[in-house]
Order: structure tokens, then C-alpha cells, then sequence
């Protein structure tokens, strides 16, 4: 059963994003989660199974081969995974023109093969791997490598292959921190999806934009740190999907 004061508060939400000059939507792992897509934290979380220094640069120089074996396990079940309900209703107000863009978090492509065309990946991306031999850099199709003996090497010479995740120590990627948080700057109105929050400099778009004047509209089943030191001016608590679903009815 959803009480009066959430359906009030859907209500309210559908009316603030319908009215939106520039609606930015920022992601976390939280909106694949209905896609099979495991977050990071919690019970079921990755960092319950792999320590997150496999993710962090040094650890990786010192043991890619570990990095890598995390990284594959990962990567498959991305591959496989599918858009569920939340990406394809974020894809749909793209289309038609209520929605800006897209800033995520996530190396998983799903807003993509949604059809989200406007999506900065503040993280980075496993679609793509880079040598990491200063003088080569070159880059691989991540689909085209052979991945049978980790890690792989580049052809040209011979050095390790790093995926470009923005892995723990690294900066997120240029142009996408910079334009990402030129979003956040615009947006009057933000959503934010399925983040807890915790990794920084991530955490400061929705931070930078309710600074900026932006209302911002949080989903989650669970209080975020953004939810809890009062960035979130909304908080509709439920599944992405479950949330998304009310919100476009709501919008009709
Ligand atoms: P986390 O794993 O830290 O948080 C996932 C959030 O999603 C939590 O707040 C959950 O409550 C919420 N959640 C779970 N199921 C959900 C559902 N069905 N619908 C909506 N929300 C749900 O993931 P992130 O905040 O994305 O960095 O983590 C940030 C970064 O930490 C990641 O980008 C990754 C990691 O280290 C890199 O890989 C560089
Ligand atoms: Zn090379």
C-alpha cells in the first residue's frame, strides 16, 4: 500500500520535472540493480565479495592480473544485462525533450542501450581499454580483446591493458568531470537515482547543483548521504523502476 504522503509527494515530483527549463538525472549503481546489475555497497554489494582496492590504481600496477580477474566477472554480467524499466522511461523523457542529460556513475552502458543519447559517464567506461605505457597509450575495443590470459597486453608493446574505469586514486576522465558538473550548474531540476552518495567528487554534482537554485528529487529504497545531510529536497523512497513507473503515470 503507498500512503497519502507518497502519493502526494509522486504527485508533486511529476509536477516539478514537467516544469523543468533543464532536467539533469544523475545515476548510481542502484538504478541497475533491477537489471541484475549488483551495486557496490550493501548486502549483496561487490565490495562484500572483492576487496575495492582491486579498483584502485595502485593495487592494480602491483597485481593486474587479481584486477582483472574482478574486473571480467564484472564485465560479463554487464555485457549480458538489460535496461530495466527506469532506464527506458529516463530514455523516453530524453525523447521527448524534458530531459537534458544524463550524468552517471555507471561503466555499465544500460542508459545507452536505452537509447539515452545524452549521457556523461563521470566514472569512465569498460567499453574501452588503454595501454598503460605513457609513450604508446594506445586504445582496444574491450569486446575485441581476448581476455582468456589476464591481463591483456597491448600488441604494440607489449605493456598492461587497463580498462577506463576511473579507478580509486585516478581522476574521473576529462571531458566528462568538467561537463558533468557544467549540467550540474545549469540543472533547475535534478533526480538523482540509486547512489549512496559516498564517493566524491561524484557526490558534489547534486551538491553543486542545489547551490546553483536546482530542486532536487532523490530515489532510493534507502536513505543516501545525500538524503541524510538534507541535499534532497524530495525523497521518493521505493526501486528504481517501481518509482519511475509512478512518476510517469503521474506525468500523463
Ligand atoms: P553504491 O553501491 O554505493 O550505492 C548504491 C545505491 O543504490 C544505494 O544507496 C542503494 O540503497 C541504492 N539501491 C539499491 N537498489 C536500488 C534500486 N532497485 N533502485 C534504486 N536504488 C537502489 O553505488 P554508487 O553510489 O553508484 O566507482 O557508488 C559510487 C561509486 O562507488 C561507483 O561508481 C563505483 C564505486 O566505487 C567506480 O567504480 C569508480
Ligand atoms: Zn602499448
Amino acid at each position: 500500500m503507498v500512503s497519502e504522503e507518497k502519493i502526494d509527494k509522486f504527485k508533486e515530483a511529476a509536477r516539478i520535472i514537467k516544469s523543468a527549463k533543464y532536467l539533469v538525472v544523475f545515476t548510481g549503481a542502484g538504478i541497475s540493480a533491477e537489471s541484475g546489475v549488483p551495486t557496490f555497497r550493501g548486502d549483496n554489494g561487490i565490495w562484500k565479495k572483492y576487496d575495492s582496492n582491486v579498483l584502485s590504481l595502485s593495487y592494480f600496477i602491483e597485481h593486474p592480473e587479481e584486477s582483472w580477474k574482478a574486473q571480467k566477472e564484472f564485465f560479463d554480467i554487464i555485457l549480458n544485462a538489460n535496461p530495466n524499466y527506469a532506464h527506458i522511461a529516463l530514455a523516453e523523457l530524453e525523447k521527448k525533450g524534458i530531459l537534458k542529460s544524463i550524468v552517471t556513475q555507471n561503466i555499465d552502458n544500460l542508459h545507452q542501450k536505452a537509447g539515452s543519447e545524452n549521457v556523461f559517464e563521470f566514472h569512465g567506461t569498460m567499453k574501452t581499454v588503454t595501454c598503460i605505457n605513457p609513450r604508446c597509450m594506445h586504445k582496444y575495443k574491450t569486446e575485441e580483446l581476448d581476455l582468456t590470459n589476464l591481463p591483456p597486453k597491448c600488441e604494440k608493446c607489449g605493456s598492461v591493458l587497463k580498462t577506463d574505469i576511473c579507478f580509486f586514486e585516478e581522476n574521473p576522465p576529462e571531458p566528462a568531470k568538467s561537463l558533468s558538473f557544467q549540467e550540474a550548474s545549469k540543472t533547475d531540476v535534478m533526480i538523482i537515482v540509486g547512489t549512496s552518495g559516498v564517493v566524491h567528487p561524484a557526490a558534489l554534482l547534486p551538491v553543486t547543483a542545489k547551490e546553483n537554485g536546482a530542486k532536487i528529487i532523490e530515489i532510493n529504497p534507502d536513505s543516501s548521504l545525500l538524503t541524510i545531510y538534507g541535499t534532497t529536497d524530495i525523497f521518493l523512497q521505493g526501486e528504481a523502476g517501481e518509482v519511475m513507473k509512478k512518476i510517469m503515470e503521474e506525468m500523463e
